[in-house]
């Protein structure tokens, strides 16, 4: 056996992710495509690979150095439980399975405690970057036994991304079980908010300040060089530039406006439902989606509309008032995020690290950016911050856009544009910094219909007012459910 490391599955991401691991120093991999003419294909295009092909799962576990390490890049769902069969057939006890794909990480723990069971380890890995991170550094998440991050652990860090600010691998052991595939969901979470956020900005660019696709594009290119620096503001400039050949109209123009979605931004929003963490700027992104792809309701809508209301006259501040409310509404879609993240670590018993977690998504996935870095050093100033929002750095950077944050968002609602998720991001920013809540106004009505109790914020105990009757409070000893 010649391979330190084995792809099962080789459509393009495994394909990439194979050729990636075999141009590193001291990798020799092995790979297995359940139809062999994709195996030979691949071997063929890519002979300088020294590739080790395997048209059996038998034959493949023979090439492999043990522990065999072998990471399954196939469609998430029955077709992986279906690879991981198979291996568990061929491998021997001490081996390393590695599911690459965007799998649900209650999957992976119920993966990860039969796979156990069989003697082997089971690493669910989140894999962010698309096809293009997979092939020259992707972000890697591997959640699974520490013991096998041993293993394992040198090999990814040989194909991650390298943050630029240190280049340190962008990956990390991020705990057991599940918790890689959780922190990959939040990520697409984060993915699909920082996406909303971009598609609202430039919404209001060009709707209320009349600019073209061509100029957008330059406004984010020049956002791009400061604080807002990140990969999807890069490409979002890149998008907009596009021109259509067959029509000469920019090319956001003749798509239609229905965004796709395959799952993880859902999933992390039930998940963060269940964990009782606010993420509501990711929740409106994936709202967003929803609303966007259900073209007869909007069809049947948009005649009822009384009157359109013209977009607000601006000023010449408008580009950085957005400029500054993207920004601070990212921030909140991040504290959300690393709220969801540490909320998932509390429930299942996860060390989750967010400084380390922010660390490894500096470089190679979707959301990497500067501002990354910015979240590592917050949790390194204070690992045990309540929020993002409480870190001097971003409270500081918050505050100082407050002004221009509450501008746009009142811009967009007065001219009939729509801005979900720049307006939950600043209500849930005025919900934390308020005084008062109307929190005790939903207790007195909860206590009125349901004699549901409260506290006071005078006296220790539990209350009741006997509204049906007498009016007075009493204090009850054991709340009712
Ligand atoms: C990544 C991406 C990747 C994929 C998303 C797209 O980190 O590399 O997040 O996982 O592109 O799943 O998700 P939607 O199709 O739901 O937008």
């Amino acid at each position: 056996p010649r391979a330190n490391i084995g792809v099962v599955g080789l459509a393009v991401m495994g394909s990439n992710l194979a050729r990636n691991l075999a141009s590193r120093e001291g990798n020799t991999v092995a790979v297995y495509n359940r139809s062999p003419e994709r195996t030979e294909a691949l071997v063929n295009e890519h002979s300088e690979a020294g590739f080790i092909p395997a048209t059996s799962l038998q034959e493949f576990a023979a090439s492999l150095q043990r522990p065999r390490t072998a990471i399954i890049m196939v469609q998430a769902g029955k077709a992986t439980d279906a690879v991981i069969d198979g291996l568990c057939e061929v491998f021997e006890p001490g081996d390393i399975i590695v599911d690459g794909g965007n799998a649900l990480f209650t999957d992976t723990i119920r993966r990860e405690a039969t796979v156990r069971e069989r003697g082997f380890h089971f690493v669910g890995a989140g894999i962010s970057g698309g096809e293009e991170g997979a092939l020259k550094g992707p972000s890697i998440m591997p959640g699974g036994s520490a013991e096998s991050y041993e293993t394992l652990g040198p090999i990814l860090k040989t194909i991650a991304a390298r943050a630029p600010e240190d280049g340190e691998p962008c990956v990390t052991h991020v705990g057991t079980d599940g918790a890689g595939h959780f922190v990959k969901m939040i990520h697409n979470g984060i993915e699909y908010a920082d996406m909303q956020l971009i598609g609202e900005a430039y919404d209001l660019l060009r709707r209320v300040g009349g600019l073209e696709p061509a100029q957008i594009a330059e406004v984010f290119s020049e956002w791009n060089q400061g604080p807002l620096s990140s990969y999807l503001i890069e490409i979002t400039a890149e998008v907009l530039r596009q021109v259509d050949a067959e029509t000469g109209k920019p090319f956001v123009d003749v798509v239609l406006d229905q965004a796709g979605q395959k799952g993880t931004g859902t999933w992390t929003v039930q998940s963060a439902l269940s964990l009782g963490a606010p993420v509501s700027g990711i929740a409106e992104a994936v709202f967003a989606r929803g609303v966007s792809s259900h073209p007869e309701q909007r069809e049947t809508v948009r005649p009822t509309v009384a009157s359109r209301p013209e977009p607000q006259q601006v000023d010449e501040r408008f580009v950085e008032d957005v400029r500054k409310a993207l920004y601070a509404s990212k921030v909140v879609a991040y504290a959300q995020g690393f709220d969801a993240i540490l909320a998932g670590g509390r429930e299942h018993g996860w060390e989750l690290n967010p400084g380390e977690i922010a660390k490894i998504w500096r470089a190679g996935c979707i959301i990497r950016a500067v501002f990354l870095g910015r979240i590592a050093e917050a949790y390194g100033r204070n690992p045990e911050l309540k929020s993002l929002l409480a870190d001097p750095f971003f409270a500081g950077e918050v505050a100082e856009g407050a002004d221009a944050w509450r501008r746009v968002v009142a811009t967009a609602a007065l001219s009939g544009v729509p801005a979900p998720a720049f307006s939950a991001s600043l209500s849930y920013y005025d919900s934390l910094a308020a005084d008062r809540l109307p929190a005790a106004l939903i207790q007195g009505q909860r206590d009125f219909f349901g004699a549901h109790t409260y506290r006071r914020i005078d006296r220790e105990g539990v209350f009741h007012t006997d509204w049906s009757g007498d009016r007075v409070e009493r204090r009850v000893d054991v709340a009712p459910k």
